[in-house]
């Protein structure tokens, strides 16, 4: 409190005179405020503030730093994923062009007689499937990434383009002595683009045959029905996937093994594709598998609704 009759000191017509302000000091009285604590108040207080901006900005520049290293990585990622790609295309595209170069210069060949004529044209041809097989996947993996890839609504009956999988696939596991059974559930109808889903069998059953060693392990497609889904199966019994490459095989060019050990083909865009065509339609797919006691790959078709 401050009591009457107190002069300030520092000027003569405030008009706080005899009360608690604390900018003026009183001569006399029981209060007493100090200029220098209040400056030291003061310059505390703009400290304080300082300060505390200050963590703000560090936190913030401290923010910024792990955005930019973060991007770095996934730039440097990026950059690996594309050098890989390089790589990879140029191989897949330069192998079937060197056999062709090959066998071209055997049939030019004035020795050259009709059978093996035959063969060189055959391996030509194969060649010539192969790459275009690749280009296919290619323009399919960038219009699936774009969104561009556009699918028809057709009702159709499962059990019928299981059997056209099969067939198609039958010459590849016969050779390596291997049948392709089938279980399929209440015959259902689902609404799914016809050619799109013959391209996800023939990819699944084209896996499960190229992944298993032994003759005799013989694969097989089962069906079950769910509420509003059909769930649809490829079971293999050949090498298996470790548990922590099974999310990544489903990432484009992604393979378990791909050194030059690898005995069987591909670039590793079968499941990207697949991925994509199943949950373009509503889909999901998923993968349960162990090493050396085989795969079962399950997706999701939804059933067509009258
Ligand atoms: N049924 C399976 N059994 C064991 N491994 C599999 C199976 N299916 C896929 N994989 C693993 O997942 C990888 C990716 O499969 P994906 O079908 O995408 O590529 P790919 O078969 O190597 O080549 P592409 O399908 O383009 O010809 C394969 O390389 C293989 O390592
Ligand atoms: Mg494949």
């Amino acid at each position: 409190m401050v009591q009457s009759g107190v002069v300030c000191r520092c000027c003569d017509t405030c008009s706080f005179h005899n009360f608690n302000c604390a900018l003026h000091i009183p001569e006399t009285g029981n209060l007493y405020v100090n200029n220098d604590i209040f400056i030291l108040f003061f310059t505390s207080l703009i400290s304080l503030i300082f300060f505390s901006w200050n963590r703000k900005l560090e936190e913030e520049v401290h923010k910024k730093t792990e955005q930019l290293e973060n991007s770095n990585q996934r730039l440097q990622k990026l950059n690996r994923v594309k050098n890989e790609f390089l790589s990879m295309v140029s191989h897949e595209l330069k192998t079937p062009l060197t056999a062709m170069r090959t066998s071209s210069e055997f049939l030019r060949e004035e020795d050259c007689d009709k059978e093996t004529q035959e063969e060189m044209l055959d391996l030509i041809i194969r060649n010539i499937d192969r790459q275009s097989r690749m280009v296919d996947d290619l323009l399919d993996i960038s219009r699936i990434e774009s969104g561009r890839m556009v699918f028809k609504k057709e009702k159709i009956n499962l059990k019928e383009t299981i059997d056209n999988a099969i067939q198609m696939m039958e010459p590849m596991a016969t050779k390596h002595g291997i049948a392709i059974e089938r279980e399929v559930d209440n015959n259902p109808q689902v609404k799914a683009d016809k050619d799109k889903l013959l391209r996800v069998f023939v990819n699944l059953l084209n896996n499960a045959i190229k992944f298993t060693a032994d003759k005799g392990k013989n694969i097989k497609i089962k069906t079950e029905d769910t509420r509003d889904f059909v769930e649809i199966s490829v079971i293999d019994r050949g090498i298996g996937i470790p548990e922590n490459e099974q999310e990544k095989i489903f990432e484009k060019f992604y393979q378990v093994d791909s050194t030059s050990r690898r005995k069987v083909g591909g670039s590793g865009l079968g499941l990207a594709i697949i991925k994509g065509i199943i949950e373009g339609q509503g889909g999901s797919i998923r993968v349960k598998s162990e090493p050396g006691v085989g795969s079962i790959f399950t997706f999701t078709l939804r059933k067509w609704e009258e």
